[in-house]
């Protein structure tokens, strides 16, 4: 009896802990497909923010190590990522949506509507491309930065999985 207990209570922290319910959460990369129910104990975990540094409005995914001021969060439909932040200078607040994702391609965002996407969420918390969630990698990108690429053939680039999370790892 007080065994099928603890079991029924690890079941339940179990199913808590999923991020099956995730609508709206942040981007980390992680060397793991696993979850975790706190992603600071994610195998290399890292955040991401948005990057654009020459002001193109079209800000990508990088790698955003501590000592940050705040971290965008994501939400997902019509299989786009889609995020609230300020244009380039600071000037006016949009919704960013990803564009389509393809070979050899940056995860890219812009202040438009992209229609239907090819990105879906794997047992709720892997970002998947045409439902694949092998194939991101972490590539050199610009001002040193390190952005997401999508079946990078570029060189100096890292596998990765990209998964959605409900808190930053730090
Ligand atoms: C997650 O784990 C880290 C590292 O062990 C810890 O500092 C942090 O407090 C944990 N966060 C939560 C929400 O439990
Ligand atoms: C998500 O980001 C928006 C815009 O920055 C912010 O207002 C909201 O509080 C954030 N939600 C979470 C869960 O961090
Ligand atoms: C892959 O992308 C990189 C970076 O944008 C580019 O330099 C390279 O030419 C691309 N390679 C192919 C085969 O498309
Ligand atoms: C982003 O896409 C949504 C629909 O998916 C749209 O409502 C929104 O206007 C788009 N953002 C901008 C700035 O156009």
């Amino acid at each position: 009896m007080k065994l099928s207990y603890s079991i029924l209570a690890i079941l339940a922290a179990a199913v808590s802990a999923l991020p099956s319910e995730l609508t709206n959460f942040f981007l980390v990369t992680a060397d793991e497909a696993t979850s975790a129910s706190n992603s600071s104990m994610l195998a290399g975990v890292s955040a991401t923010s948005l990057f654009d540094p020459f002001y193109r409005d079209t800000p990508v995914l990088r790698l955003q190590s501590e000592g940050y001021n705040s971290l965008p969060n994501f939400t997902l439909s019509s299989g786009t990522l889609h995020t609230w932040t300020y244009g380039p200078h600071g000037q006016g607040y949009f919704q960013y949506n990803s564009t389509h994702v393809s070979a050899n391609s940056t995860l890219r965002f812009l202040p438009d509507d992209q229609g239907e996407g090819n990105l879906g969420l794997e047992n709720g918390y892997l970002v998947t491309v045409d439902g694949k969630c092998e194939g991101w990698s972490i590539c050199p990108g610009e001002l040193g930065s390190k952005v997401l690429v999508w079946k990078a053939v570029g060189e100096g680039c890292i596998k990765t999985y990209l998964q959605a999370v409900s808190s930053p790892p730090y």
